[in-house]
């Protein structure tokens, strides 16, 4: 499956408002009643603090009815004592599906095309496998970064991992170039911001010799030009990558304890949208449509979770990260997070 954002801006924005009507998923503004006001006063606020605005009087509307209808969500979810919460986030309003066709981006292998040049299996270490880890306080992880609307993680993903075993065989923490990714790794695949793949981001690297860092190719939110000369000028380079067995989160936690690796996850649900922090154990569904890091393991109040680092900003879920419920009875794992998870190999 692909998720595609060919459609326009425009066009997305008449879907939402379709379904506002129909569906009435979505509250439509109402007269101002001193409720209202307190929630404009709210929305007015919560504009500013995202750095927000909207010419037409209409979308405005629109916006806002969207926005208030995403705090019921909020506060009926929050209500339940859940060991997650959600907020009010810089999605707050947005539809669930104008968030699916503009922050997601990775497509899925399908049965048939697994990846075949991975070079390396996948091998079980001897080490015990210790009860939890963070690669973060190894300085393994880069800060928090930001794809904006450009379906672009598969890129991200790939470079998180590739951070995190160069930074593991040389000791030096350098931030690599996603938009290297999407600017040159254009084709069958890989489809720069309408989504891709991380073992074709890993081939990439390995035909390339490597990968630049984010500051001699910065990263620009859409597609662009590949400029050879730059990607010529390497950062870090690795020698093969190899696939995690799928449906197998022993296997993955094994692998997790080496490095930080790619893992692909379903992170459609409006849920995750307006994740805000904790072990999140929610409903999601099983189609993988994101690329993501996981950065470490560990347990929380009895419940053992994934960390997992996104591309969405610091603003969003617990400053950029996610605990992702781990140990799922579903050997599929939550949100499907075992089914695709792959690690870059670096030799020399
Ligand atoms: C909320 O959950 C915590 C732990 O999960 C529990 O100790 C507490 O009693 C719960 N509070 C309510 C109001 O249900
Ligand atoms: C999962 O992977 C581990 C190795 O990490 C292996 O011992 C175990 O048999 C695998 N489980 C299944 C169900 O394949």
């Amino acid at each position: 499956m692909k998720i595609t954002s060919s459609v326009t801006r425009n066009s997305m924005l008449a879907i939402a408002l379709v379904c506002v009507l129909c569906v009435g998923t979505y509250a439509r503004p109402e007269k101002p009643t001193g409720e209202v006001t307190v929630m404009e006063k709210r929305y007015k606020t919560w504009l500013k603090q995202h750095g927000k605005t909207y010419k037409s009087r209409d979308e405005w509307n629109m916006r806002f009815g969207i926005y208030q209808s995403n705090l019921k969500f909020i506060g009926f979810v929050n209500a339940q004592n859940l060991s997650y919460t959600l907020t009010d986030n810089e999605f707050a309003d947005m539809t669930n599906f104008e968030f699916q066709t503009t922050y997601l981006g990775y497509k899925s292998h399908g049965r048939r095309r697994r990846p075949r040049n991975q070079q390396h299996s996948y091998k079980v270490g001897n080490d015990a496998v210790p009860f939890s880890i963070d690669w973060r306080e190894k300085g393994a992880v880069t800060s928090i970064k930001n794809q904006d609307s450009c379906g672009s993680c598969w890129a991200f993903s790939a470079v998180g991992a590739v951070e995190g075993i160069n930074q593991i065989k040389t000791g030096k923490l350098v931030s690599l170039s996603p938009q290297e990714l999407v600017d040159c790794n254009f084709g069958f695949d890989n489809r720069g911001c309408r989504g891709g793949l991380m073992s074709k981001a890993y081939e990439f690297m390995m035909l390339n010799g490597g990968i630049s860092s984010e500051e001699d190719y910065p990263y620009k939110g859409r597609q662009g030009i590949c400029n050879p000369i730059t990607a010529r000028k390497i950062a870090a380079s690795i020698t093969g990558y190899v696939q995690i067995p799928e449906r197998n989160e022993t296997a993955m936690r094994s692998a997790v304890a080496r490095q930080p690796i790619s893992a692909a996850i379903d992170a459609s649900a409006a849920e995750l949208q307006l994740y805000s922090g904790g072990v999140f154990t929610g409903a999601c569904g099983k189609r993988l449509n994101h690329g993501v890091v996981v950065v470490g393991y560990g347990e929380e109040e009895g419940v053992e979770h994934w960390i997992v680092k996104n591309s969405w900003g610091v603003g969003w879920g617990d400053e950029g990260y996610l605990k992702l419920q781990r140990g799922s009875s579903d050997e599929r794992g939550v949100c499907g997070i075992a089914m695709d998870g792959s690690y870059p190999v670096k030799d020399f």
